[in-house]
C-alpha cells in the first residue's frame, strides 16, 4: 500500500470543498433534461412556489403586462429600503423631521435610500391599481378566481393604507396637512366617523399619538397583513390552475375530466369519477382508469401540451421584470428627490391642503358632498368590486383583452376608472386656494 493515499485524499477533499459546499446547498446540477428541470423547481426552497410547468399564455408579456410581478418586486424594494431607513428614523414629533434632514445631508446614500422608498411606494399603488384593471379587462376574476379577486381588492386597500401611513412619517408640512385632510375624510362616516378618526389618530388632531400609530401600522402591522394576503394570493393562483387563459376552441380535444357524467347536472361540483374510457380521437387506445379528479388542471391524455417548464422559461421572465423594475426605480431615484417641505407648523396650513394623490379623487368629491364623496361613493365602489365576480357569472371572453362578449362589463368598469382618474387630475392640477378652480397653464 502506498503511503501517499491519505495525503492525496486530504488534498482532494480540500480541492472539492467548493463543489461540496455548492452541492450541499443546491441539490441539483444545472438542469439539462426535463426531469432535472422539474426537479429544480420542486426541490429548491425559493423556486418551489412555482409550478413545474406553466401554460404558455402565462409567459405572454402582452397578457399580464407583468403588473402583478412588478407590484411584488416593488414591495420587496420597499421592505429592503424601509428596513434600512428604520436604522435612522425616530417616530417622535421633535426628532422625525431632523432625521429626514440627516438622511439628506449626512447619512451616506441617505437621500437615495429615501427616494427609492418614496418612488417605489407611489409606484406600487399605481401598479396594483393597473394590475386590477388588467385582471378585470381580461375577465380573469371569473370562476374559479372569484376569491382571489376579493383577496386582490383587500390587497389594493392595504397597499393604499400602507402608503398613506408612510406619508406622515417625515413630519413636514406636506405630511402633516395631507394626513389631516385624509383622516378628516374618515370622520365623515355616519355614526362611527368621529370614533374611527379618533382610533386612527389616537387624539382629536394629528400629533405625537398619530405619528406613533402610523409608524407602528406602517412598519409592522400592515406589512405583515400584506405579506399574509400576498401568500394566499399566490397560493390561490396555483390552486386555481395557473393564470387565466382563453378557452380552447370547441374543435380541439378537451382535457380529460372536463366531460361531465350523464348523471351530473351542469352545475354539479367537481368530483372523482371511476370509469373505463375510450378516448377520442385516439380511438385505439383504451385506458383503464381507477379514477381521476375533475378540475382546471390539464390531465394526462391526448391533449396537445401547451405548457412549458417553469425552469428556465418563467424564471427568466421574472428575472427580466425584476431587473427592469429595479432599474427604473434606481433611475427615477437618481433623477428626482422625494419632497421635503418646511417642518410642521400647525398654525399655517398650506392653501389648499391636499391629500396624497391617490386620495385626491376622494378629496375632489368631498368638495361637492362630504358624506357621498368621502364615504358613500368609495364604499359603494369597494362593495361593487367585491361582489362583481359573484354577479357576473358568464364564462365568455375570459383570458382575452377587451373581449367583445364582455363589452358591457368592460365599458362600465372603464367609465368608472376614467372618472376616478379625471377627479384625481382635477384635484392635483386644477385646484388652488380654497379649493377654487385654477388653470395649471
Ligand atoms: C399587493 C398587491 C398585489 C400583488 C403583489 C399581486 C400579485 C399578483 C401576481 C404576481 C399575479 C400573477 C401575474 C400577473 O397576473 O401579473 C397575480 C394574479 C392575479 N391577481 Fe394579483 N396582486 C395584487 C393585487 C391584486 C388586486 C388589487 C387584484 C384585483 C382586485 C388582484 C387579482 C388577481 C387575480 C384575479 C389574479 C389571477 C389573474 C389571472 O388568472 O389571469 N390582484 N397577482
Amino acid at each position: 500500500m502506498s503511503t501517499s493515499t491519505p495525503e492525496k485524499s486530504a488534498w482532494s477533499a480540500l480541492r472539492e470543498i467548493p463543489s461540496n459546499v455548492w452541492s450541499s446547498i443546491f441539490r441539483n446540477p444545472l438542469p439539462s433534461t426535463d426531469l432535472e428541470r422539474a426537479s429544480t423547481s420542486f426541490t429548491n426552497f425559493f423556486l418551489h412556489i412555482h409550478p413545474v410547468k406553466v401554460h404558455k399564455n402565462t409567459l405572454r408579456p402582452a397578457y399580464t403586462l407583468g403588473l402583478g410581478l412588478i407590484s411584488t418586486f416593488l414591495f420587496f424594494i420597499l421592505v429592503a429600503t424601509g428596513v434600512l431607513l428604520m436604522f435612522y428614523y425616530v417616530p417622535s414629533t421633535t426628532q422625525a423631521y431632523d432625521r429626514m434632514l440627516d438622511l439628506r445631508g449626512t447619512v451616506a446614500f441617505g437621500i437615495f435610500l429615501r427616494n427609492m422608498h418614496r418612488w417605489s411606494a407611489h409606484g406600487m399603488v399605481a401598479m396594483v391599481f393597473l394590475h386590477m384593471c388588467r385582471v378585470f379587462l381580461t375577465g380573469a376574476y371569473k370562476k374559479p378566481r372569484e376569491f382571489n379577486w376579493v383577496l386582490g381588492v383587500l390587497l389594493l386597500l392595504v397597499t393604499m393604507f400602507l402608503s398613506f401611513t408612510g406619508y406622515l412619517l417625515p413630519w413636514d408640512q406636506l405630511a402633516f396637512w395631507a394626513i389631516t385632510v385624509g383622516s378628516a375624510i374618515a370622520g365623515y362616516a355616519p355614526v362611527i366617523g368621529k370614533d374611527l378618526q379618533f382610533i386612527l389618530l389616537g387624539d382629536s388632531t394629528v400629533g405625537q399619538e398619530a405619528l406613533l400609530r402610523f409608524y407602528v401600522l406602517h412598519v409592522a402591522v400592515l406589512p405583515v397583513v400584506l405579506v399574509f394576503l400576498m401568500a394566499i394570493h399566490f397560493w390561490r393562483i396555483r390552486k386555481d390552475g395557473g393564470l387565466s387563459r382563453p378557452e380552447k376552441p370547441q374543435s380541439e380535444p378537451r382535457p380529460l375530466g372536463s366531460e361531465r357524467h350523464a348523471s351530473q347536472s351542469p352545475s354539479a361540483p367537481p368530483q372523482t369519477i371511476v370509469a373505463t374510457m375510450t378516448l377520442e380521437p385516439a380511438k385505439k387506445r383504451v385506458y383503464g382508469l381507477q379514477g381521476f379528479v375533475r378540475g382546471p388542471f390539464t390531465k394526462v391524455g391526448n391533449v396537445p401540451d401547451e405548457s412549458v417548464y417553469a425552469w428556465p422559461n418563467l424564471l427568466l421572465a421574472e428575472l427580466f421584470v425584476f431587473v427592469l423594475t429595479v432599474s427604473v426605480i434606481l433611475l427615477v431615484s437618481l433623477a428626482f428627490n422625494a419632497p421635503l417641505e418646511e417642518p410642521v407648523n400647525v398654525m399655517h396650513p398650506p392653501n389648499p391642503a391636499k391629500a396624497p394623490w391617490y386620495f385626491l379623487g376622494l378629496q375632489e368629491m368631498v368638495s361637492y358632498s362630504a358624506f357621498w364623496g368621502g364615504i358613500g361613493i368609495p364604499g359603494l365602489m369597494v362593495a361593487m368590486l367585491i361582489v362583481v365576480p359573484y354577479i357576473d357569472r358568464g364564462k365568455a371572453g375570459v383570458g382575452r383583452w377587451f373581449a367583445r362578449e364582455r363589452l358591457m362589463a368592460n365599458t362600465i368598469f372603464l367609465t368608472l376608472v376614467v372618472l376616478n382618474v379625471i377627479f384625481i387630475i382635477i384635484g392635483t392640477f386644477f385646484r388652488g386656494p380654497n379649493w377654487s378652480f385654477v388653470s395649471p397653464f
